[in-house]
């Protein structure tokens, strides 16, 4: 059974991608992974705001609210990304996390000569800032990646949620500014309302079943318009999880929940799975599936589109 695939311009052995997580601290632990299947990780972000503390430190003007962490510093993360490199076969894509472009992002040059194999880039943020328009979001997502792709040659994946007005006209956009992947995810932030404290809760949940649904749909519409590789990472927990994803797009499915809840036994499972479901269906390779429900290949295109929604509502039921 033929399981590869490729990610990022990497041909790696199983679509199952470990997604950023700290379970990256620990070499051992992605080595376990590794040996059940995986066929590349992803580091856990190091953030622009621990870079710019840092650097505020280094040349003595750190003020109140900065504290760098040494263990978790830029200095560390250079040392991680060498030590899983060292430790692993498999792609190691570190992680750069900020949302603008700035003297941070020369991080990436570093985090190249360290021996990553690629970087992820999530600009993820919340626009509260009522002054800045739909298209200066989007500008900041292709800024960062434009000043990142100029300084590094290795490739550059961009996370995106389905957040905008037009995902797939970004999604393309951020393609012809070079990105070597788009990493379709679910922010796991959230917010609530403690009613007996009166305060607002910052909340980080695991994924469920139902942060599935909306990356499959946006998978399936960028498939074969955004020419780049797309991964699924949100709400991807089992086998069938992993072929939805491929039938929709994806040529790898990043899982992060369900391997911090389940570990390497988790991983081994998926990939059982996967590959006792190919075999139910008579498949050679995972390959046969890619993009076989996308908007572009699937029978009824019109489930995607209005009239279906239209449908959907008026045979509710009770
Ligand atoms: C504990 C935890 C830590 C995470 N850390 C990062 C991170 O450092 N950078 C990042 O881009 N995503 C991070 N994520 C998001 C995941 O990489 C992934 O996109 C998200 O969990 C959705 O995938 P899942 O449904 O497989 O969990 C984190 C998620 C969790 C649960």
């Amino acid at each position: 059974m033929d399981l590869s695939t490729s990610f990022m311009g990497h041909h790696i052995q199983s679509p199952l991608v470990l997604g950023a997580s700290p379970l990256s601290d620990s070499p051992d632990h992605c080595r376990e992974l590794q040996d059940c299947g995986l066929g590349a990780m992803v580091m856990e972000s190091l953030f622009m705001e621990q870079i710019e503390a840092e650097h505020r430190a280094r040349f003595g003007r750190s003020g109140p609210g900065d504290d760098p962490d040494p263990e978790r510093g830029p200095t560390a993360y250079l040392e991680k990304v060498r030590q899983l490199v060292d430790a692993l076969d498999i792609p190691v894509i570190a992680s750069l996390n900020g949302t603008a472009s700035g003297a941070w992002a020369r991080y990436a040059k570093l985090i190249e000569q360290a021996g990553a194999d690629g970087l992820e880039l999530n600009v993820y943020y919340l626009p509260l800032d009522d002054t800045e328009s739909a298209d200066d979001v989007e500008q900041r997502h292709l800024s960062v990646l434009t000043q990142v792709k100029e300084s590094v040659q290795i490739p550059v994946a961009i996370k995106l949620t389905h957040f905008f007005s037009s995902p797939v006209n970004l999604g393309r956009r951020l393609q012809r500014a070079g990105a070597d992947g788009l990493v379709l995810f679910a922010p796991l932030f959230h917010t609530d309302v403690d009613l007996e404290t009166f305060t607002v809760i910052p909340a980080l949940h695991g994924s469920d079943a139902g942060d599935l649904g909306s990356r499959l749909l946006w998978l399936a519409a960028m498939y074969g318009r955004v020419k780049c590789p797309l991964t699924l990472s949100g709400g991807a927990h089992t086998h069938l999880d992993l072929i939805k994803g491929v039938m929709s797009g994806a040529s790898a499915v990043q899982m992060t929940t369900a391997i911090l809840r389940g570990g390497p036994d988790h991983a081994a499972s998926v990939l059982a799975g996967l590959r006792s479901w190919l075999e139910g269906q008579e498949l050679e390779s995972i390959q046969q599936l890619h993009g076989t429900m996308s908007l572009l290949q699937c029978a009824d295109p019109q489930a995607f589109e209005r009239a279906n929604y239209m449908k959907a509502l008026q045979t509710w039921k009770r």
